[in-house]
């Protein structure tokens, strides 16, 4: 129900509430659990359509009452084709190097070995985005869930770093990590990890050699913070507010690999959550991206 990201509340016999949304306690003024419904709340205004699904449970007759906008489902509907359009695009572009890889292997005399470790980075390419893909769809559909419980987060921030230190040392790029070991963020630790390390891997992947990226874990006034900080080369002014946007990548001329998802999984993971995210700094001096969840 919290998590759901529709107007979804549940009656009970005297059409008081005993459950309901997020979304519905943000967008319904007046509905309080326990007391009744405001009736004005629930009649079909400006396009909104109602749906009430009454059942039994236990002997008690409850009613699920599911409300929708009537812009929602036409935005939600381009958003789908926008993004089924994007994948298959951003798909071509491999599947042709491939498919050239695979004819030069195929021409006589020629020495494939290159070309086959060419070939296999190409299809490591296709299964990043794949997988990317298919960790959005699972976090839409919320048959993921991502903030049960709270979590402390230093650990985790260790285990990531300890997996990334061989790439980390590839790259030339220094991963520290920091904090309270028992600051708790309000996300699965798989979730924590799936955040850590988007940040971390671009940090290796883009802020360049020498660089040094900090993972950060910390207990502010009001708020619960996951930081990551490099002092890398960072992005440009006009990039740096697009960087959480599917597909979006700074800077395509760099012959880097990449789904530009990274960051929009962990923005729709920590929104999920209740957080924010948040990205500053300059190109030359080094990016940070802030998550920050309200603390309780
Ligand atoms: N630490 C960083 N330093 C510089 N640029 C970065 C950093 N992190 C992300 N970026 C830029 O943001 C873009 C989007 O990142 P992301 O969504 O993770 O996609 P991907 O890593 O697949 O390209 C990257 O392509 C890169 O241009
Ligand atoms: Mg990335």
């Amino acid at each position: 129900m919290e998590e759901s990201r529709e107007i979804v509340v549940v009656l009970d016999e005297d059409e008081r509430v005993i459950a309901a949304s997020r979304r519905a306690r943000e967008s319904l003024d007046g509905l309080e659990d326990g007391a009744p419904v405001p009736a004005e709340l629930l009649r079909p205004e400006g396009g909104r359509e109602i749906f009430r699904i009454p059942y039994d449970l236990d002997g008690r007759r409850e009613t699920l009452v599911y409300l929708r906008d009537a812009g929602d489902l036409a935005a939600y509907e381009e958003l789908r084709a926008g993004f089924t359009a994007a994948v298959s695009h951003e798909l071509r572009t491999p599947l042709a190097r491939l498919l050239a890889l695979l004819e030069t292997a195929l021409l006589p005399d020629t020495e494939t070995r290159d070309l086959v470790e060419q070939a296999r980075e190409e299809v490591g390419q296709i299964r990043e985005l794949i997988d990317d893909v298919l960790f959005l769809s699972e976090l839409e559909s919320g048959r993921e869930p991502v903030a049960l419980g709270a979590t402390a987060a230093l650990p985790i921030l260790r285990e990531v770093a300890d997996a990334l230190a061989e790439s980390a040392a590839r790259a030339g790029v220094t991963v520290t990590v920091e904090g309270d070991a028992d600051t708790e963020l309000p996300l699965r630790p798989r979730m924590i990890r799936v955040v850590a390390e988007n940040l971390a891997e671009n940090a290796i992947r883009y802020a360049g050699a020498g660089a040094t990226c900090a993972l950060a874990v910390r207990r502010e006034a009001d708020a619960v913070v996951l930081v990551a900080s490099d002092d890398g080369v960072g992005v440009g002014d006009k990039d740096l507010g697009r960087l959480f946007e599917r597909f979006y990548r700074a800077d395509r001329a760099r012959a880097s690999r990449g789904t530009g998802l990274g960051l929009a999984i962990v923005k729709h993971v920590v929104a999920s959550a209740g957080g924010t995210v948040e990205a500053t700094g300059e190109r030359g001096s080094g990016l940070t991206v802030r998550c920050a969840f309200p603390a309780r």
